[in-house]
C-alpha cells in the first residue's frame, strides 16, 4: 500500500529509484514521483499512474527518493503524487500509512499547501524544526507530533536521507558505501543482501554513513542476511508474475513442508498449552486461516477462526493463556497487526516475508517460504500457508515425518493437476470472459474453496462472483440462478449434499463447473481431481490459472488488479 525507495550513493540515484519502483509497484499504481537532490535543488518528476510514466526523468543527483502511490487521502492527481516538497524546497518527503492528525496540523502550519494529502505536512514540518535544530532532534520533534500510521523517507537538498517509520514498513539495504531505503526488500535485492529492518520509532539519519536513533537515543540494530535471491522476484520469462508464481507452486509447497524441527516443536507446544487457539488473517489469509482452524480441529484440539478486523471487535475475549495464530503473506496488513496489538495472547506468525513487522513482533514465527510474491493476487503464498499449517496439525498428532511425506506427495500432484485440467481450464476461462456473474458453493473445507476460488476471480476479472456455503445457497441466493448462470460447485466434502446443492441450481438453468474426482454428467466443465489427503493444496490452482487466463482474456494486467495493492497497510 503505496512503495518508498531510497538512494543514496555516487550513482546516478533517479535511474536506481525507478528501477526500486518498478519491484515496488505492487504495493500501489495509481501515481509515481521521485526526486533528486542537486545541490541546491531538489528536483521531481511526477505523474499520473504507473511508475513507467517516470521512466528516464530528466533530474540529476546521486541522492533520490520515489514513491509509488496507492491513493488514500486526495484523488489520482499529479498533485497529489509524492514526493511533496516544502516551501523552501530544502525537504522532499514520500510516505506511506496516514497521518491520522494531518487536518489538525495543518492549522498550526505557515506554508502554502499544494496537495490535498495527509503527507504534506511531514516536509513543512522537518523544514521548519530544521531551521533551528540539529537533523536528528528535528525527526525527534516531527515524530512526537504525528499520530497515525507511517514509513517515510525524506531528503535534503544537501543529500542527506532521513527514514522515519511507525507502523508501516521500512528497511535500509547497506551496499558498500551506498544504501537504498525501501518498503521490503526486493528493490535492492540486486544490489546487496545485506538489511537493517528499522524498528517502530526508529528513524535513521544516512548521510554517508548510516545512524539510528530512536526517541532521541542513538541505537544499535542488527544487520540482517537475507536469502531471498533477485532471480526470485523477477519474471523468469513469464508473461506475468502471477503465471509463474503460480506455477512455482509444486517448489513452494514442498519448501513450506521443511520446516526446523524445533521451530515446529515449538509452535505445536504453544498450541497444546493454550487454553484456545485463534487463527485469524485478512482476504486470502483468512481463508487459509479457516482451513488452518479445521486441520487443527480435525488433529482433536479446539481451534476458532475469524478475520482479523471482526475478530478486533471482540479482542477482550482473548486472554494471555489463548493463542493467536496470524496468517499473513507480507506480515505488514493493518487489521492483522491492530488486532494483534489489542490482544494479551502470545502469537505465532505463519508469514511469508522474512523481517516484516509481524515476523519481529510475533511470539513464535513460522516462515512458509514461498520468496516474493510479487504478484497482487495471492497464490503461492496461500498454498504455502495451508502447507504450514496442515504440518502443524500433523505435529499435533505426532505424525510430523508422514505429514511431511504425504504434502510432499501433494506438490508432486499440482503440476499434474494443471497438466491434467489445461484444457478444461482453457476453455473454461474463455467462457467467463462472457459472463457477468458466478456462484462459487462447497461444504465444509469445500466452503474455503469456494471462497478463495470466487476471491481469485472477482479480483482479477471484475466479474461479479460470490461464494456459498452449499446448504445456504436455496435460503435465498438461489433466486438469482437463471439460464446460464455459472455455479461452481466443490464436491468433494459431504459429496452427496453437495451434489444435491449443485442440483438445486443446475435444475433452474444454471451451467455447472464441478470440482471433485468424480466426472458429473450435468457438468458443462469439470475440474478433475486425484485422490490426496491434502486437497485443498490442488484444489485451488486450476482456478487461480482459471481466474489468471479470464483476466488476461478480458485485457487486465493480472499482476495488478484495480483498485488494489499487494499488502494493505492501512486500516
Ligand atoms: C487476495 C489477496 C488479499 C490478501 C490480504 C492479506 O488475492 O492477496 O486478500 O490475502 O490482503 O494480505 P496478507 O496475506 O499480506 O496479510
Amino acid at each position: 500500500m503505496c512503495g518508498i525507495v531510497g538512494y543514496y550513493g555516487d550513482e546516478e540515484a533517479s535511474e536506481k529509484v525507478f528501477r526500486g519502483l518498478k519491484k515496488l509497484e505492487y504495493r500501489g499504481y495509481d501515481s509515481a514521483g521521485i526526486a533528486t537532490a542537486g545541490n541546491p535543488t531538489i528536483k521531481t518528476e511526477k505523474a499520473v499512474g504507473e511508475v513507467e510514466e517516470v521512466r528516464n526523468p530528466d533530474i540529476d543527483g546521486t541522492s533520490g527518493i520515489g514513491h509509488t502511490r496507492w491513493a488514500t487521502h486526495g484523488g489520482v492527481t499529479q498533485e497529489n503524487a509524492h514526493p511533496h516538497v516544502s516551501e523552501q524546497e530544502k525537504v522532499a518527503v514520500v510516505h506511506n500509512g496516514i497521518i491520522e492528525n494531518y487536518q489538525e496540523l495543518k492549522q498550526q502550519i505557515d506554508a502554502e499547501f499544494k496537495s490535498e494529502t495527509d503527507t504534506e505536512v511531514i516536509p513543512h514540518l522537518l523544514e521548519e524544526k530544521l531551521r533551528q535544530n540539529t537533523i536528528k532532534d528535528a525527526v525527534n520533534k516531527v515524530m512526537k507530533k504525528l499520530e497515525g500510521s507511517y514509513a517515510v523517507a525524506a531528503m535534503l537538498d544537501t543529500g542527506e536521507l532521513i527514514a522515519f517509520r511507525k507502523g508501516s514498513p521500512l528497511v535500509l539495504g547497506i551496499d558498500n558505501g551506498e544504501y537504498h531505503l525501501a518498503s521490503d526488500v526486493t528493490p535492492f535485492l540486486k544490489h546487496t543482501s545485506k538489511a537493517v529492518f528499522l524498528e517502530d520509532g526508529d528513524y535513521a539519519v544516512i548521510d554517508g554513513d548510516h545512524t539510528v536513533y530512536n526517541s532521541g537515543k542513538q541505537v544499535s540494530r542488527e544487520i540482517q542476511e537475507i536469502d531471498w535471491d533477485a532471480e526470485q522476484a523477477s519474471k523468469e520469462g513469464h508473461n506475468h508474475f502471477m503465471e509463474k508464481e503460480i506455477k512455482e507452486q509444486p517448489k513452494t509447497v514442498k519448501r513450506a513442508a521443511y520446516q526446523d524441527k524445533s521451530d515446529l516443536e515449538k509452535a505445536v507446544d504453544m498450541i497444546e498449552s493454550a487454553e484456545d487457539v485463534y487463527l485469524t488473517g485478512c482476504g486470502t489469509a483468512s481463508f487459509a486461516a479457516s482451513l488452518g482452524a479445521k486441520y487443527i480441529r480435525e488433529s482433536g484440539h479446539e481451534a476458532h477462526s475469524e478475520q482479523s478486523h471482526e475478530l478486533e471487535y471482540r479482542s477482550d475475549e482473548i486472554t494471555e493463556e489463548d493463542i493467536v495464530i496470524a496468517v499473513s503473506q507480507s506480515g505488514e496488513t493493518a487489521d492483522l497487526l491492530s488486532l494483534l496489538d489489542e490482544t494479551q495472547a502470545d502469537v505465532l506468525a505463519v508469514v511469508n516475508v522474512v523481517g516484516s513487522t509481524l515476523a519481529r513482533q510475533a511470539d513464535h514465527k513460522l516462515y512458509v517460504n514461498a520468496g516474493p510474491e510479487i504478484g497482487v493476487a495471492s497464490t503461492k503464498a496461500f498454498t504455502a500457508q495451508l502447507t504450514v499449517l496442515k504440518l502443524i496439525a500433523y505435529s499435533l498428532e505426532n505424525r510430523t515425518e508422514e505429514g511431511r511425506e504425504k504434502l510432499l506427495d501433494t506438490a508432486e500432484k499440482i503440476s499434474e493437476t494443471i497438466d491434467a485440467n489445461r484444457q478444461e481450464i482453457e476453455e473454461l476461462s474463455t467462457y467467463l470472459v462472457e459472463k457477468d456473474h458466478v456462484y462459487f458453493i462447497g461444504r465444509d473445507k469445500g466452503y474455503e474453496m469456494a471462497r478463495e476460488a470466487n476471491l481469485k476471480l472477482k479480483e482479477l476479472s471484475y466479474i461479479h462472483a460470490e461464494a456459498f456455503p452449499g446448504g445456504e445457497f436455496k435460503h435465498g441466493t438461489l433466486a438469482l440462478v437463471e439460464e446460464g448462470t455459472p455455479v461452481v460447485a466443490f464436491l468433494r466434502e459431504d459429496y452427496s449434499q453437495a451434489y444435491n446443492n449443485m442440483m438445486e441450481a443446475h435444475s433452474r438453468g444454471a451451467d455447472i463447473v464441478s470440482v471433485g474426482d468424480t466426472k458429473i454428467e450435468e457438468s458443462n466443465f469439470h475440474i478433475d481431481m486425484p485422490e490426496d489427503e491434502n486437497p485443498e493444496i490442488l484444489e485451488i490452482v486450476p482456478f487461480q490459472m482459471a481466474a489468471y487466463l479470464t483476466a488476461v482474456k478480458k485485457g487486465h494486467n493480472p499482476d495488478k488488479p484495480r483498485n488494489l495493492a499487494k499488502s494493505v497497510t492501512v486500516k
